[in-house]
């Protein structure tokens, strides 16, 4: 590169040029910050539209805009941003060189925090959004359609945290999500997650029955009890094929050197009282039969009134144990 060497005189000449620029540009330049722009984009009467293009990501374009001409940049889908650099066809050191703007605001909205919500539930998706836009949030809110063992769209060390709610229950391989998590984070980045461990739960009672002590109609209670098995056997279904004990050693394998577990199991002596109506309607998770579609399936009509007979006044008195085991686990990638 050659140096330029310039004389008193030019370098004096070239400040006022550029102070007087500047001092103008003040003059034009509004004294306030303009309102947030309305999210999402209000739409553009069709019959206003010059020209529309799809451009490709990683591609490039160029146009003239003439005054009064308004330019929209939509990204449906990616994390990416635009690089757009505009100068005054008649006078071009006046530009507005945009790459810096857009970073600007992406740090803006970084500190302010950004999520991702990902699940494989599309429908899921979809709600979620709505609530973001409900609270004028969508700028700052990402929606992944992912299985939590496979993250895919979600890049190597790029987020700070990695927290799920009985998610985990879920996942047939919880070994995989672990490491899905440890992937995604940054280094120093924490996961925090919340599964019920249903093994400790009524698994733990094998005489009862949803809590309600079956011990005179143990057959009974055995027939209903195995239409649930054959869609979820123990120690098989991703539901009931893990302990605390397996999220800290799936935490660790995946690379986590610190993890805190705490596991809470609560006993109680009664559970909440209801129409045996509703207890028909319900079920143990969302993935198995209501209580009211295992009997119809299990038993005959004689079985099934004499199972009523006896279970229904229990149910509506909350005769029963509740019982209930949770893990609460956070870890941190170094
Ligand atoms: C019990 S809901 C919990 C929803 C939410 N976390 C909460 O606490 O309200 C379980 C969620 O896990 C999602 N899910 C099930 N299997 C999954 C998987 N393999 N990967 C990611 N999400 C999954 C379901 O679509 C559902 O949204």
């Amino acid at each position: 590169m050659q140096h330029v060497r310039r004389s008193p005189e030019e370098i004096a000449a070239n400040r006022a040029r550029y102070e007087e620029h500047q001092r103008k540009g003040l003059e034009f330049a509004p004294k306030a910050l303009p309102a947030p722009s309305p999210l999402p984009a209000p739409p553009v009467d069709a019959v206003r539209v010059v020209h529309q293009e799809v451009i490709p990501g990683g591609w490039y374009w160029s146009t003239r805009i003439k005054r009064g001409e308004t330019l929209r940049i939509a990204q449906q889908q990616g994390f990416s941003t635009v690089t757009l650099v505009a100068w005054n066809a008649a006078e071009t050191s006046e530009r507005l060189n945009l790459p810096d703007t857009v970073k600007m605001q992406w740090t803006t909205a970084l500190s302010k925090g950004r999520v991702i919500f990902s699940d494989i539930s599309q429908d899921l998706l979809d709600y979620c959004r709505k609530a973001a836009d409900a609270e004028g949030l969508l700028a700052r809110c990402a929606f992944v359609l992912a299985a939590a063992d496979r993250l895919t769209g979600v890049a190597d060390a790029s987020v700070d945290a990695v927290t799920t709610r009985s998610v985990l229950i879920y996942v047939k391989d919880k070994a995989a999500a672990l490491r899905e998590f440890y992937r995604v984070l940054k280094p120093g980045g924490r996961v925090s997650l919340f599964e019920p461990i249903n093994v400790l739960m009524s698994a733990a009672d094998p005489d009862r029955f949803s809590g309600y002590d079956v011990t005179p109609v143990r057959a009974l209670a055995a027939k209903v009890q195995a239409v649930y098995e054959s869609i979820q056997p123990p120690g098989v279904d991703p539901m009931i094929d893990f302990d605390d004990r397996d999220l800290v050693r799936h935490t660790r394998n995946a690379g986590f050197p610190d993890i805190d577990l705490e596991l809470r199991v609560s006993v109680k002596a009664r559970k909440q009282p209801i129409p045996w109506e509703q207890f028909l309607r319900t079920s143990g998770n969302p993935l198995v039969p209501t209580f009211g579609d295992a009997l119809d399936r299990s038993l005959s009509q004689q079985e099934a009134a004499e199972f009523t007979s006896y279970l229904r006044p229990l149910v509506e008195t909350g005769a029963g144990l509740e019982r209930r085991a949770v893990a609460y686990l956070t870890a941190a990638k170094e």
